[in-house]
């Protein structure tokens, strides 16, 4: 699997002919490495409703017609305000399949508002697809069942934010690299914009000193090999 980073919490997994995108905040994002227009697809994924989650998702679905998963009160928003038919609704520890693999809603701890006004709860999302499974955290703060994501799939790639001020800053999130377990961390939602600014390599040091996960700091455009 291939997993390149967009810019800021959004990622690409790509696999054969699927290619799962996560919160494709690309228009207005200064970090983007892509735009909207310029991706194609099968399946988009949102952590939560926020801007810099939701981002293109209306369009680049609307363009492509892929699968949406979101929340149920997201879900609803997309299929009522927004017209898009191919959408699932899942809530948190709910699971959607697809072909090669599934995509749960598990606990973070945030708050949830789409630029339209929806308000639900946020949501990590644990993708396995082909034989890995992929942990993106969504905007969290640290909190201990964290941990409980990993008992049940051994997390290969967790996707986990660093920034500070709108989610755990990158000393919790050495914590929160303790208590998923995963094989490789790779952190997002960081020097996006002046508030989230941070130090992605001591933080890459401070796992790698603490806990036996390898982290690889991806540069927007970069791409990883699972
Ligand atoms: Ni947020
Ligand atoms: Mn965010």
């Amino acid at each position: 699997m291939d997993i390149r980073f967009l810019g800021h919490a959004c990622f690409e997994l790509s696999e054969g002919d699927t290619r799962i995108l996560i919160d494709p905040f690309l228009t207005g994002n200064p970090k983007a490495a892509a735009s909207a227009a310029e991706l194609s697809p099968t399946h988009i994924f949102l952590t939560h409703g926020h801007g810099d989650h939701f981002g293109d998702v209306v369009d680049i679905a609307k363009r492509t017609g892929a699968q949406v998963v979101a929340i149920v009160e997201i879900a609803g928003e997309l299929q009522e305000q927004h017209g898009l038919e191919n959408v699932a609704d899942p809530n948190l520890g709910g699971t959607v399949e697809f072909d090669g693999g599934w995509v749960r809603l598990v606990p973070a701890w945030h708050t949830s508002t789409t630029p339209s006004g929806t308000v639900s709860v946020p949501a990590g999302l644990v993708v396995h697809l082909n034989g890995k499974t992929v942990y993106h955290l969504g905007d969290t703060c640290l909190f201990s069942d964290l941990q409980l994501v990993g008992r049940r799939d051994p997390i290969d790639v967790a996707i986990i934010p660093i920034g500070g001020h709108y989610t755990m800053d990158r000393h919790d999130a050495v914590t929160a690299a303790e208590l998923v377990g995963a094989g490789t961390v790779i952190p997002c939602h960081y020097d996006t914009f002046p508030p989230i600014e941070t130090d992605a390599q001591a933080f890459k040091q401070d796992v790698e000193a603490k806990t036996s996960s390898k982290v690889v700091v991806l540069q927007p455009g970069e791409t990883h090999a699972v």
